[in-house]
């Protein structure tokens, strides 16, 4: 993969600037249950200071994933791997799989992609939360072995939005949708494009990345609640700022819950303090094995 492809050093790079975009509340030793609004005008504000604070290698992963995630990108890349049949791997393997991944990162301080996976469910099986949480905890990123499959940073990770409408301009870096193909066609820039008023999500495409892969692989094991925090746990627009709700149905609106009860344990869970991967392995079997077949299709 060049460089144009791979702006970031590491994945992680884009998390970290979320972090940074959304810190974690003064005080909260685990997880907060609820996130405290700001008022618009703070917001912005603020806005502006991510934007011009933000790396020059995340603001060009930002100008490449505004630029290129158009609707018919989206449409496409659901063509070639919504069919899953690419792989046949149980979950754990996959997990493995995912930590080949080599990137940039530096080995002292970073953690590899199974030591983030089990940290968030580890947390969330510590508050004792049910074990399909703590199995999407522990799958939630397995999508990005999307970049195995040698896909390029903007095409797995990055804050998702719905394609095919206008954007919002709650997503941060929004001025390099200038750039974007879909921003010079009338239908897909307005309010509703081609989409109807609480349409729900289910019906509405989201730009492409791991969250809709993930999404697309477990479906048919876990409880819907699950497959909402994988599908739409980069969803920042709606989960975090309330966005698109003229598209969303009742069944987004009472799951949003628990999107929104899941994304702590993704984005504030990580420290420098690694799991043992060897020790956990034997729990994490038996929590597989009981949503899962040892094969599933990827
Ligand atoms: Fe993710
Ligand atoms: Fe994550």
């Amino acid at each position: 993969m060049n460089t144009t492809d791979a702006p970031l050093k590491s994945l992680d790079e884009w998390e970290d600037f979320m972090k940074e975009r959304y810190p974690e509340p003064a005080g909260e030793t685990s997880p907060p249950k609820k996130f405290k609004a700001t008022d618009a005008e703070k917001k912005k504000e603020q806005f502006r200071n991510y934007e011009a604070d933000a790396r020059p290698s995340v603001r060009e992963f930002y100008r490449l994933n505004h630029t290129y995630q158009t609707y018919e990108f989206g449409q496409e890349k659901r063509r070639e791997f919504a069919s899953l049949s690419r792989r046949e791997m149980g979950v754990w393997e996959a997990a493995e799989f995912l930590n080949t991944l080599v990137d940039d990162s530096d080995p002292d301080t970073d953690l590899s992609q199974l030591q983030h996976l089990l940290q968030t469910s580890e947390h969330i099986r510590r508050d004792g939360q049910p074990r399909w949480f703590v199995a999407a905890g522990f799958i939630h990123d397995l999508g990005k072995i999307l970049c195995l499959y040698g896909e390029p940073q903007w095409a797995v990770v990055g804050d998702t939005f719905p394609v095919g409408c206008a954007y919002s301009d709650t997503i941060v870096f929004s001025k390099f949708f200038e750039s974007n193909p879909d921003s010079q066609n009338a239908v897909y820039q307005d309010r509703l494009g081609v989409y109807s008023e609480g349409c729900g999500l289910d019906n509405v495409q989201m730009s492409w990345g791991h969250d809709e892969y993930i999404y697309q692989v477990a479906k048919p094991y876990l409880p819907m609640e699950a497959l909402y925090m994988l599908r739409y746990h980069s969803f920042y627009p709606w989960h975090r700022e309330n966005a698109y709700s003229h598209l969303t149905n009742a069944q987004d609106r009472e799951m949003l819950k628990w999107v929104r009860a899941f994304n702590p344990y993704d984005l504030y869970t990580k420290s420098h303090e690694a799991p043992n991967v060897s020790e956990l392995k034997p729990y994490y079997e038996d929590l597989i094995s009981e949503f899962f077949p040892s094969k599933i299709k990827w």
